[in-house]
């Protein structure tokens, strides 16, 4: 697994307040990273919800504005313009309150607002030239990790592609984890956003960046998203399904925030791209095919999984038990409803020539346990997926 020659930098900046009501001490986060004036920036469903108008309240007379305008896979052409609104407002301080997309729309615009120009210029891994605008996340999905991770994923809707911006000084300072802020996503959202979850633990653990300390909290988040996941999906106002499945998502997002993802990802934003499939059920779907793809040569790490997903794989050589874990996942997949074919969600097997090719070029599968180059090969991942 790891040998003597093993070195790694750790990383994890940003201050976590966990707690049912922890949402309404946003104007003491604001208050200690010297904010202002704030951008508030949520989606259209949520803009008139109670809980942005709890979040409103609490910031007072520091709520200068709020930018709504998010879509699903949000692009450049709507982070300008929050940048352009947020500059008009004369934003110092961004809080978000909503899920992946808004997330990833405010860390753009947080990009912008410091750095000026337009979004489409900053893209890439490591381009940007200082500190950004400070950011205060509060999540409303258990999922992305968002919260924690420096990176944001933007949809160029021109060129039909994802662009990935990532870099250090993306990391938002703050993420409060209410579980009162999750309890109105509907199953669907909450098992595709789960499924993310348990993706970015399954990448961090076979990436060929893991280290010990993300392999421990990527089995901790697996723990958590198998024991409570299920019941979140089951009944959206258990809090503590809920609030487990927050701290899931959070400690999934410290590990591949540090040891990255890999093909699964690749393949997920790739399919995204081409076909709009929502990210946390691309990755629900192609996950267990990519550990199957993966399995020659970390079937030891995929031993951990299955044991931390409560598979008995006593006696069973590595292999055999990283197949356990591939079909424990199966399994957990058909339980809380997910799809499990690519052609069950939209995808046309004349572009998987396309998505195979998407995937070689995008940033998340140079850190693959098993090393791709060839569109070849997730094409035939893609085909088995399908
Ligand atoms: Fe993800």
């Amino acid at each position: 697994m790891y040998d003597g020659d093993l070195n790694f930098i750790f990383r994890n900046p940003t201050k976590i307040l966990f707690g049912k009501g922890s949402a309404g001490e946003v104007l003491e986060e604001v208050n200690a990273l010297k904010g202002k004036k704030v951008l508030l920036v949520t989606d259209k469903f949520l803009e008139k919800s109670e809980m942005v108008e709890k979040v409103k309240k609490a910031l007072s007379g520091k709520f200068a504005g709020m930018f709504s305008d998010i879509e699903p896979d949000t692009g450049t052409h709507i982070v300008d313009r929050g940048a352009d609104y947020a500059r008009s407002i004369g934003a110092d301080c961004i809080v978000t309150v909503g899920g992946g997309s808004s997330i990833d729309t405010a860390k753009g615009i947080a990009v912008v607002l410091a750095l000026g120009g337009r979004i489409g210029d900053h893209s890439g891994v490591n381009f940007l030239t200082g500190p950004i605008t400070p950011h205060v996340v509060i999540p409303t999905t258990a999922g992305t990790g968002s919260e924690v991770t420096y990176a944001a994923v933007i949809k160029d809707h021109e060129k039909h592609r994802k662009l990935i911006y990532a870099d250090n000084y993306i990391i938002p300072n703050v993420g409060i984890l209410d579980p009162t802020m999750t309890v109105s996503m509907p199953p669907r959202v909450t098992a595709g956003t789960g499924m993310d979850a348990m993706s970015h633990c399954i990448e961090a653990l076979h990436s060929q960046q893991a280290n010990p300390i993300t392999d421990g909290l990527a089995l901790q988040g697996i723990r958590l998203i198998v024991g409570h996941l299920p019941k979140a999906v089951d009944n959206g106002k258990d809090l503590l399904a809920r609030g487990q499945m927050q701290i899931a998502a959070n400690v999934a997002g410290v590990a591949f925030g540090n040891a990255q993802v890999g093909v699964v990802h690749a393949l997920a934003h790739s399919v995204g791209g081409r076909f709009g499939v929502p990210h946390g059920i691309a990755n629900s779907i192609l996950l267990p095919y990519c550990m199957e793809y993966n399995l020659d040569v970390v079937a030891d790490k995929y031993r951990l999984a299955a044991q931390a997903m409560g598979v008995d794989v006593k006696g069973l050589s590595d292999e055999d038990a990283a197949h356990k874990a591939a079909e424990a996942l199966w399994s957990f997949t058909g339980r809380i409803g997910m799809p499990q074919k690519l052609r069950e969600v939209g995808v046309r097997e004349e572009g998987l020539r396309q998505v195979a090719e998407d995937a070689i070029s995008d940033g998340s599968i140079v850190y693959n346990s098993k090393p791709i180059f060839d569109p070849e090969e997730t094409l035939k991942i893609l085909k088995r997926a399908f």
